[in-house]
């Protein structure tokens, strides 16, 4: 009974950095997990237009692609693009984040 429980243990442990370990390609459906914080400005639908605070234009990431994606997500990290807002909100993505928002945009 003991035994079966640590094998359980390690069975799970070893899926768990399976799932978390080594960067891998983007995953679309993680990537949805965190829209929540890119869809307040790009997921307007008619028009992509910020309400908040003052009205301005954004694009449309939906559809672009994957490879695109990530070029200007990573621009706008390391400063070779700059905008206010994209440039503070890329600061606080990781690269497999990067990816993941890719690969659902690309898709979307
Ligand atoms: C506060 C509003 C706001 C939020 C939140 C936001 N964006 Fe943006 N995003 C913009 C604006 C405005 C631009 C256009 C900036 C420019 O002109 O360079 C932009 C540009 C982009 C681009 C480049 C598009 C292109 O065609 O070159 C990508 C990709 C992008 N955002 C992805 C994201 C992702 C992914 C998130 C969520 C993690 C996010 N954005 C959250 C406002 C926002």
């Amino acid at each position: 009974m003991k035994q079966k429980t640590i094998m359980n243990l390690l069975l799970a442990s070893s899926m768990l950095f399976v799932f978390s370990g080594v960067a891998h390609a983007g995953d679309a459906a993680a990537g949805k997990e965190k829209t929540s914080m890119c869809e307040g400005c790009h997921g307007i639908a008619g028009g992509y237009k910020t309400a908040f605070p003052v009205v301005y234009h954004v694009p449309k990431i939906g559809g672009q692609h994957e490879e695109y994606l990530v070029k200007a997500i990573q621009g706008y990290k390391d400063g070779t693009r700059s905008h206010p807002t994209m440039d503070a909100l890329a600061q606080t993505l990781t690269e497999q984040d990067i990816k993941d928002f890719a690969a659902y945009y690309a898709g979307n």
